[in-house]
């Protein structure tokens, strides 16, 4: 085993606690996140398949009554982090947060599955988790979509994972920041302040998740009243592929799924609509203000992770991938960088992000192995010079945020030893 992937593998058990993983061993993010789980038990499955179901597991003890499963789920309520348990104030029988993360969860079971020798004991404890994500993925459709149009909405840019996107800019400004707001930030003593949102990003992320607190986070009101409500391409193409692969877990372990099958279906037609033929690229729709994104971030490429039927469209999108960062020595920017909101250093606004390339690595290497093997050794160059960060300078593959990062190492762990 080479050096650093032992490292990775020591990174991920340094950050590993009873049954579950922190997203890294700093102040940063002291719990657990729904899909750095996901991304996690991948990591896991190439040495340890307990660990990698235990984590999966932990997640779904979290997950509420009516199916959601929360992004954060507070396992030690005494570690210091904002927005903490108490703030929050919900949760089942562990206290959580009161959104959701991108499902990433579903078809990396199914990934870890494909690659593993299940015991008979473990066969069992599978068709349980399978059950689960069934119920998860029709929580969405249930609530994200209740007039069962095809596509799902996000009510937080949280639920989005890529937070302070330049993404979100527009529909984040027509939210009025709630008046005498009072919070104190922990991030910002951590990490340097220049890679972290904004305090006026933070002001309507705390408005937001205020206001679906105070409406009880009931699902059924706050699609229609939330502050925010986006269909976003990158977190549909996660649902749509999460569906498709649950269907064929569901097939497996014997368990119904017509209630589905017509939705899938639908969904296929309706992500297509969100492709813009001039710019060749597929955009996002912000829902409560009826108007197009027409930012170009690399999670609109997620779209080739959803396995759409196309063949042109995707060799359409391919060919816009190619020239996203054509010629970087570092890929892939998580905001193309001759976009005005580009920002090098700050977060989700610039920065490369391992998940992120993994998830379009994922989606390209059925449909154009070359490039994708491009892609796959560009992430593993940066990984092998760098070590395992949250994120990376596009400009000079420079580490920031947080180190040890469990999903870095985990997804590094995949991109060197997975064959398929
Ligand atoms: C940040 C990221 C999110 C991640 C979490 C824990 O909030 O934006 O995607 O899940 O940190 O790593």
């Amino acid at each position: 085993m080479s050096k650093l992937l032992k490292i990775a593998k020591k990174t991920l058990l340094k950050n590993r606690r009873s049954n579950y993983t922190l997203p890294t061993n700093n102040k940063l993010y002291p719990a657990q996140w729904n899909w750095d789980s996901a991304f996690i038990a991948l990591g896991y499955s190439h040495f340890n398949i307990n660990f990698a179901l235990d984590e999966i597991n932990t997640l779904l003890k979290g997950q509420w009554k009516d199916g959601m499963i929360p992004h954060i789920l507070f396992h030690n309520k005494s570690t210091k982090y904002f927005p903490n348990h108490t703030v929050w104030n919900c949760g089942n029988k562990i206290a959580s947060s009161g959104i959701t993360q991108p499902p990433i969860i579903v078809s990396i079971l199914k990934q870890i599955l494909d690659n593993n020798q299940i015991s008979i004991s473990q066969e069992k404890k599978i068709r349980t988790i399978v059950k689960k994500l069934k119920k998860y993925l029709k929580w969405f459709i249930k609530f994200r979509d209740p007039k069962k149009k095809g596509l799902v909405s996000i009510l937080h840019p949280w639920e989005s994972g890529y937070d302070n996107s330049s993404i979100w800019d527009k529909p984040m400004g027509k939210v009025k920041i709630e008046k005498n707001l009072k919070y104190k930030r922990g991030d910002i003593k951590v990490v340097n302040p220049e890679q972290r949102p904004l305090d006026k990003d933070y002001d309507r992320y705390v408005t937001i998740k205020n206001h679906l607190k105070a409406n009880k986070y009931n699902p059924i009101k706050l699609y229609k009243i939330s502050k925010f409500n986006v269909i976003d391409v990158g977190f549909n193409a996660i649902f749509l592929r999460a569906l498709k692969d649950l269907l064929i877990l569901l097939k497996k372990y014997n368990i119904n799924p017509s209630d589905l099958m017509k939705y899938v279906k639908k969904s296929e037609i309706q992500i297509t609509k969100l492709y813009d033929n001039k710019k060749n690229i597929f955009y996002s729709y912000d829902v409560k203000n009826k108007i197009k994104i027409t930012v170009p971030s690399i999670t609109n490429f997620f779209i080739l992770y959803a396995d759409i039927n196309n063949r042109l469209l995707n060799k359409k999108i391919i060919n816009s991938l190619k020239n996203y960062n054509k010629g970087k020595k570092f890929i892939f920017s998580s905001i193309k960088e001759d976009h005005k909101s580009f920002e090098e250093k700050r977060y989700w606004r610039g920065p490369i992000w391992i998940n992120c390339n993994w998830i379009v690595y994922q989606g390209l290497k059925n449909k154009d192995k070359l490039f994708s093997n491009y892609i796959k050794n560009k992430t593993i160059d940066l990984l092998n010079k760098k070590g395992f960060h949250e994120y990376y300078s596009c400009k000079n593959g420079k580490a920031m945020g947080a180190n040890n990062f469990s999903w870095s190492a985990a997804l590094y762990i995949d991109l060197v030893l997975n064959k398929n």
